[in-house]
């Protein structure tokens, strides 16, 4: 250790955690719970990493993860544990759709009125993406025989190469490219957009906003790691201290390693990364990590979408028979929906911006950025959308200990490339992040399944 190092309180442990988000501090919670001694280092000054709430203007808002769907049972099981209750989005009423043409329709179900023929095309492309989803699944899509001819073509040829309607491959690309990933279509493979489809139990889950975006929890899903942080205590979860470098011997992994924060040092068994792949860099390795991990984690990145959320004195779309939610490919906001809070008697909407369109409002001024969201808002539902009462835009992008949103997904290749290897430990180093899940996939569902698996296999002591 260097002069500077020793003059930081050093700190013994079983167990070193990178990061306090949910899969960090599910995983502390795990190892606690079996008598580990554990210490979770948060470079932020708060827990919950990717979900946070605050109160901006006097609105409650949740800035970062916050839907619940039925399949997400590792999540829901916890939120029974901690005692945490949900809340059922609101969504009585007519939807709208906002057609290329600039044609507004209203509509009750799961399919948009694109007319009969474009209809006809979503539908049997949907067909197509369920029977992948269920042939290749979640858990280990590369090691299909499909796996490189799907990863080697972008999700946008792969669409037409299976339809000549652009409608309907628009369409389709709202709940994978804008709805999930945040990434332009040609950005990620077509096995990458089947690995989201699987994590969510199938394609169709992701089209269906009653299943995928059924439910939200009552105080916000920061509240999941504030409570898990708040049970492990202060001796535990230390805020605002940066892990830098990370000591380990490359011979001989059960020596263990020296975690190194702006303010401590932690001496552990073992470590668990539970930082989103982007960010696996920000830290020094010494010695470094082998190459595999370094050329897998240049290929892993983060998606950029705007989450708009804007307040009303009432839900005004509700009085109109509308159910705030809307799609529309070609629109800025390419998904709205009713976010309005447990008893509140405002109403709150939330878009997203998502991907290149991001990129487009990001060079305006925030004032005309903001006209041009709301004014897309207000194509959706009436004008008096453009009169919000808080406005705010959620920006992970600009996040130093984030850097984009939701979740990281590989570049053309990189799934059936690098997936493989990547919950492979590292001397006594283990990842754990929503990133790299399965099912629950780049949801917070996913971040605690992934800290459950990585906290069972130091429990087992298995190294795999
Ligand atoms: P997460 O990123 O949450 O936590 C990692 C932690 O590590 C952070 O606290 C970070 O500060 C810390 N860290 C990073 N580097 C560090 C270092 N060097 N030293 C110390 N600490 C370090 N999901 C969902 O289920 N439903 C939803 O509706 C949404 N919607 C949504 C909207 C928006 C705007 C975002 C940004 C994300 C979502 N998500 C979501 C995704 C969900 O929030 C995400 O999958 C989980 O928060 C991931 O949890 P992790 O613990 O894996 O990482």
């Amino acid at each position: 250790m260097n002069t500077v190092e020793t003059e930081r309180p050093t700190l013994h442990a079983d167990v070193c955690i990178v990061g306090a988000g949910p899969a960090g501090l599910t995983a502390a919670r795990r190892l606690t719970q079996a008598g580990k001694r554990v210490v979770v280092l948060e470079a932020r000054d708060r827990v919950g990493g990717r979900t946070w709430s605050d109160t901006i203007d006097g609105a409650f808002l949740e800035i970062g993860g916050q839907w619940v769907s039925p399949d997400q049972t590792a999540l829901i099981a916890l939120l029974d544990e901690l005692g945490l209750e949900t809340f059922t989005r609101y969504r009585q009423g007519k939807n709208v759709y906002l057609a290329p043409d600039g044609r507004r329709e209203l509509y009750t179900g799961d399919m948009f009125p694109a007319g009969e023929k474009v209809e006809a095309e979503i539908e049997r492309l949907t067909g197509i993406l369920d029977d992948l989803a269920a042939e290749i699944g979640a858990e280990e899509p590369w090691a299909h025989p499909k796996a490189r001819e799907l990863d080697t073509i972008s999700f946008h040829h792969w669409l037409r190469e299976q339809s000549d309607d652009e409608e309907a491959c628009d369409n389709i690309g709202i709940f994978i490219a804008g709805g999930m990933l945040t990434k332009p279509a040609h950005a990620f493979s077509a096995l990458q957009a089947v690995l989201m489809a699987a994590s969510a139990g199938s394609f169709s889950n992701l089209v269906d906003d009653t299943f995928i975006l059924d439910k939200r929890v009552v105080g916000g899903m920061q509240s999941v790691s504030e409570r898990m942080a708040r049970e492990l205590g202060d001796d535990v979860v230390k805020l605002g201290q940066p892990v830098r470098t990370i000591r380990w011997n490359a011979d001989d992994a059960a020596a263990g390693a020296g975690v190194i924060s702006d303010g401590l040092v932690v001496e552990a068994k073992d470590v668990i990364l539970a930082v989103p792949p982007n960010l696996y860099s920000r830290i020094s390795y010494e010695p470094p990590m082998p190459r595999l991990q370094h050329q897998m984690h240049q290929h892993q990145s983060l998606g950029l979408v705007i989450k708009v959320h804007a307040v009303y004195e009432t839900p005004f779309w509700r009085e109109k028979g509308l159910s705030g939610t809307g799609f529309g490919a070609e629109e800025l906001n390419q998904e709205v929906y009713d976010n309005t809070n447990h008893g509140d008697e405002r109403g709150t909407l939330v878009g997203f911006v998502s991907d290149e369109k991001a990129d487009e409002v990001f060079r305006l001024s925030a004032q005309e950025r903001k006209e041009r969201i709301l004014r897309s808002l207000a194509n959706y539902l009436g004008d008096e959308a453009l009169e919000p009462v808080v406005y705010y835009e959620s920006d992970f992008g600009s996040e130093e200990w984030t850097r984009g949103a939701y979740a990281a997904s590989y570049d053309l290749g990189g799934l059936h490339r690098w997936g493989p290897y990547q919950h492979d430990a590292v001397g006594p180093m283990r990842f754990a992040c929503s990133d790299i899940a399965a099912e629950g996939y780049q949801h917070v569902d996913g971040a605690v399944r992934m800290g459950e698996r990585v906290a069972r296999q130091i429990l087992e002591g298995d190294g795999s």
